[in-house]
């Protein structure tokens, strides 16, 4: 099983950006958090992060074929991107919407999630913990589904 696992716009800051929010962990330690969850489950994992919305669109349309789910953190583009919707619908990926922090208990802007209603799963507000359940929901999402 294969998964991708993107994130958004300044989700390579971590450790630098408002460690209240976001805690003091850089991005390696995230992809080396997730990367262990992944490799302890048999599961394979590929990584990628940009600040550009075409780019993200643009590794989401490189899943279809490639990778049998998402997860995915559009980070700020989360609450504008109808383009990371759409691409997402595209694939028909089984899809995990992950935030580091509670959206719903931020600003208002952030409780608008466009991604979500192509999403099998949102979670948000466990911290790095959030891209683990992620995986391990989608693992056995995908499982099930193969049994279908
Ligand atoms: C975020 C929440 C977004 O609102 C914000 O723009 C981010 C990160 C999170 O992981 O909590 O950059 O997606």
């Amino acid at each position: 099983m294969k998964l991708f696992i993107i994130n958004g716009p300044n989700l390579n800051m971590l450790g630098i950006r408002e460690k209240g929010i976001y805690g003091n962990q850089d991005y390696d330690s995230l992809i080396g958090y997730i990367r262990d969850v992944c490799d302890d489950n048999n599961i394979e994992a590929e990584f990628f992060q940009s600040n550009h919305e075409g780019e993200l669109v643009d590794i989401i349309q490189s899943a279809y074929k490639n990778a049998d789910g998402i997860v995915i953190n559009p980070a700020a583009y989360t609450h504008t991107s109808i383009a990371i919707l759409d691409a997402v619908k595209a694939v028909m990926l089984p899809t995990v919407e992950v935030h580091i922090s509670n959206i719903y208990e931020r600003e208002e802007f952030r409780r608008v999630s466009y991604v979500s209603l192509a999403c099998v799963k949102s979670i948000y507000g466990h911290g790095f913990e959030g891209y683990k359940e992620a995986v391990l929901f989608l693992k056995e999402y995908i499982e099930k589904a193969e049994k279908r």
